[in-house]
């Protein structure tokens, strides 16, 4: 009989509590300690009924009080999560009361014994186990709890105790790069797609590095955005079509990312299907593919991950993480991805019209001269940047099995960095520059949709360059000139990740 005071006492508190829940719309704070559902409680209640001067209330209908917030796992080590959290879940029930549970899409190795959330994750990713409470009049209540198992072999980020310059005001654009300079062609326009609400900041750009390298943001943690945007290779790849997280391959070439802040469209991807870089950065963490992730799957990880909520806090003022936060930080970082010191660059040192004749061999300069002129590269490939201000179909074939932004039209990637980035071109059909400039020499084709520039003449036959030899092999020396080897060693820019 020693029990039976405490017992009647729970029921009371247990009746008071969901009550106060009521009143309280759920956010309730926890009245007391004395929520263990023991095994000697359970044989209690009918002893109690007789020991009722007047009717007491039956015990109240199970309900969930706090739901469960998303918990951590690490694959190939030992979880325990007690889902009643110390009975703050739920409130009310009739004693005793049982527990199960029913995992979605798979248990991944945990299973429910008691009350209790226990086992070992096979695999990274991530589960929901809708729980269910049945009390002993066959009432139930439910929650449903996130468990995302982590991969065993992820790191933290390493980042120096001041944070590195992204910003325009630290690290301005070269003048040559802006456009502004003398010498640039004329009637290009920079083109900065940077939007008013989206500069770059030095603790945005840090966030965005660090989600750009970072492997949390794939379904399973195996692949970040740098596994296909790789730094050594001007932030593209060298395989012709990527890997995404299950190892299935891309549908088209990865882009290199250099320059894209500067393009005055402001649209992305070869077919330019994206509005904006804001917009375009959260699709391949959505892409089924690439990275296979929901936002919400997303945001969930990041949040349980301990060194991001600072990271928030420095770029935005507050630690939500929320997507518009990460398409924002994420963008900061791939429009601070701009190769100023290449030895093109380092023809505009002294600020006014290039010096060509300072910095290129004889053999360079005559390729500077061939793709300003004759062989008309930069009517597309423009300004210091070489990047063109709309889509357009280079003539690769004169029916494209891929339509691109319609009839066979492709953005025009800036050329930086393009001589370590082989292959080329959306489909990666190019091994080697010299294809590609054998390509334009004389192998454009003429379609439906093929650019006049690269025609004779409106509906004409496509042109054909005739360059020597030498001429061929001074276009690709000069395209080598583009080569930017700081940028792609920068430490603003690498992995922050050590150790894997
Ligand atoms: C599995 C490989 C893969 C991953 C992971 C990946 N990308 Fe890409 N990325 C590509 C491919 C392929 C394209 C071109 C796709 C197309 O145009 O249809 C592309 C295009 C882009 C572009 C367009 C560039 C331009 O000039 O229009 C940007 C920006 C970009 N990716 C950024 C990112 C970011 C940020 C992440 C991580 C959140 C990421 N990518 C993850 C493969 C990948
Ligand atoms: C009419 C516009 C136009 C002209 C002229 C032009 N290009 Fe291009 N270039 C493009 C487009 C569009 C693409 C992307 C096409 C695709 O992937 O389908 C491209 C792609 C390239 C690539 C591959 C870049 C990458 O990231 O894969 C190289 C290299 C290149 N061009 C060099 C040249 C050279 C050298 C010349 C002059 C001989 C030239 N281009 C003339 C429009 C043009």
């Amino acid at each position: 009989m020693r029990t039976l005071i405490p017992e009647r006492a729970m029921a009371i508190l247990r009746a008071v509590r969901f009550r106060a829940a009521l009143t309280t719309g759920g956010a309730l704070l926890s009245l007391g300690a004395c929520q263990d559902r023991g095994a000697a409680e359970a044989t209690a209640p009918m002893a109690e009924e007789t020991m009722a001067a007047a009717p007491s209330p039956s015990p109240a209908t199970p309900t969930r009080v706090r739901g469960n917030a998303p918990v951590g796992a690490t694959v190939g080590l030992p979880f325990v999560h007690d889902i009643t959290q110390g009975g703050a879940t739920f409130s009310g029930g009739q004693e005793p009361v049982t527990y199960r549970a029913t995992f979605l899409p798979g248990a991944n190795g945990l299973s429910l014994v008691g009350n209790r959330l226990v086992g070992t994750p096979l695999a990274a990713g991530q589960l929901r186990a809708v729980v269910q409470l049945r009390d002993a009049a066959g009432r139930t209540a439910a929650d449903t709890i996130t468990v995302v198992a982590f991969d065993a072999g992820l790191t933290e980020p390493s980042l120096p105790a001041a944070a590195y310059a992204y910003s325009d005001a630290r690290v301005p654009l070269p003048a040559h790069i802006r456009g502004a300079a003398p010498g640039v062609p004329a009637g290009v326009v920079a083109g900065d797609n940077t939007p008013a609400g989206n500069l770059i900041t030095d603790a945005g750009a840090t966030l965005g590095r660090v989600l750009f390298h970072d492997r949390r943001l794939s379904a399973n943690d195996r692949v970040s955005c740098a596994s296909c945007h790789q730094q050594r290779f001007g932030f593209s790849d060298t395989a012709r079509l990527s890997r995404g997280f299950a190892g299935a391959p891309t549908a088209r070439h990865s882009m290199a990312l250099a320059n894209a802040r500067i393009y005055p469209n402001g649209r992305f991807f070869w077919d330019e299907r994206a509005p904006t870089l804001e917009a375009q950065v959260l699709l391949p963490i959505q892409d089924a593919g690439e990275m296979g992730m929901t936002l919400d799957g997303l945001l969930t990880k990041l949040r349980l991950t301990p060194y991001y909520a600072p990271l928030f806090a420095a770029a935005f003022g507050s630690n939500e993480i929320t997507a518009d936060r990460v398409s924002r930080a994420l963008a900061q970082f791939v429009r601070a991805l701009v190769p100023t010191a290449s030895r093109f660059d380092q023809a505009f040192a002294g600020g006014g019209a290039p010096n060509f004749a300072a910095v290129f061999t004889p053999e360079e300069q005559l390729g500077e001269q061939l793709f300003r002129g004759r062989a008309g590269c930069a009517r597309c490939h423009g300004q210091a940047t070489q990047v063109a201000v709309a889509a357009v179909n280079n003539g690769l074939d004169a029916a494209p099995a891929d339509a691109g932004a319609g009839q066979g039209r492709f953005k025009v990637p800036s050329l930086r960095n393009v001589a370590i980035r082989a292959p080329y071109m959306h489909d990666g059909r190019f091994r080697t520059l010299e294809e590609v400039v054998a390509f334009y020499d004389s192998g454009v084709q003429a379609g439906a949709g093929t650019d006049p520039r690269l025609l004779q003449g409106p509906g004409g036959t496509p042109i054909r360059l005739g360059l020597s030899a030498a001429e061929r092999a001074a276009l690709v020396a000069f395209l080598r000139t583009l080569t930017d080897d700081t940028f792609l060693a920068d430490p603003r820019l690498a992995d922050p990740f050590a150790g894997r």
